[in-house]
């Protein structure tokens, strides 16, 4: 028997030992900020259902991204929340949309700041699903074509990073073909691969305006109870030439995380989404949790399940109070 001679609690006595066996340190080099870009100038709105979450138009977006790379934060996603929304959307791979001005104007401030653009239909669709719809039902192949234009248009903009997030099959294979032929060979693909059909994004569609206006998005996110059709996913996204995995939502999926990390030799990111974040929050704002501490766990358990790149709406807060 190993008790008393071994004693796991000699090596938490102090705070000196348990920096000395701390096995995963959160660091800024892991965090990417979301940010939301809506039309008009000198607006920073608060989204209701995220406290310290804001929708900037673009001048004041750039001010933001001014902040995270002061911060030390390398990258932010963008995503772009349209005037007006049509049934194509039109507005996702307008020349000059409120999207890629955003991209040109944080570039052309911050050259050093990785841009990432999600990539999808929802926010500019009126009918707020991630795809076009044919006879009542989000039709896939159409769907990928616009997907392949948008993806284009943001890396026309200057994106770095393009990540589809829309969840039709083939749009990965059909991104990286679009952006080579368009003499975009250098843009790199962050495929939200496994992607559920969750509760938690609901604040970020409040932020995004985004709630399908019939149905859901179940016919194409999948289904929470799915593990192994996830790593199938995750499979298909690399053989179609994703270069960084995305499993979203974080915590309820760490299992699959883990998996991933086993298995595939690629850089995997992890979305703490709306729902993750605003839970928090709240729950703090009610004095039930401590907050700093109750993210500052979420976001290390993220890192330690495997995650390279985890996206947060508390990143800029969470970078702040990290050892420089
Ligand atoms: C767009 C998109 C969504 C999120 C990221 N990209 C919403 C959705 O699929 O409904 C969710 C992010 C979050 O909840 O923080 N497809
Ligand atoms: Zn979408």
């Amino acid at each position: 028997m190993s008790f008393p001679r071994t004693r796991m609690r000699r090596l938490r006595r102090s705070e000196s030992l348990r920096r000395m066996v701390r096995e995963t340190h959160l660091s800024r080099d892991d965090l990417v900020l979301p940010l939301f870009a809506v039309e008009g100038s000198g607006v920073r709105e608060p989204v209701a259902s995220m406290p310290g979450v804001f929708r900037f138009s673009v001048d004041m977006l750039v001010r933001e991204a001014k902040q995270v790379s002061d911060a030390g934060i390398p990258a932010v996603i963008l995503f772009g929340i349209p005037a007006e929304k049509d049934a194509r959307g039109s507005g996702a791979d307008a020349a000059g949309g409120v999207v890629q001005r955003a991209v040109e104007a944080v570039k052309a401030a911050e050259p050093d700041l990785c841009v990432i653009t999600d990539v999808c239909l929802c926010e500019y669709t009126d009918h707020g699903h991630c795809g076009l719809i044919e006879a009542g039902e989000v039709a896939n192949d159409p769907s990928v074509a616009r997907l392949a234009e948008t993806a284009v248009s943001h890396a026309n903009a200057g994106a770095d990073v393009v990540a589809p997030s829309d969840m039709m099959d083939g749009r990965v294979a059909a991104i990286r073909t679009a952006l080579d032929a368009g003499g975009f060979g250098d843009v790199a693909i962050l495929s939200y691969a496994a992607k559920f059909a969750s509760a938690y994004y609901g604040p970020f569609r409040d932020a995004a305006e985004s709630t399908p206006r019939f149905g859901d998005r179940r016919g194409y996110q999948m289904d929470p109870p799915n593990g192994r059709e996830a790593l199938r996913e995750m499979e298909l996204d690399l053989e179609e030439g994703a270069d960084v995995l995305m499993v979203k939502p974080a915590l309820p999926y760490l299992d699959l995380l883990c998996e991933a990390r086993r298995r595939f030799d690629v850089p995997l990111a992890a979305y703490h989404v709306s729902g993750e974040y605003a839970m928090i929050v709240a729950a703090a704002e009610r004095g039930w949790i401590d907050g700093e501490r109750a993210m500052d766990e979420a976001l290390v358990s993220i890192k330690r399940a495997g995650a390279d790149w985890i996206l947060s709406y508390a990143a800029l807060d969470v970078a702040r109070r990290l050892p420089r």
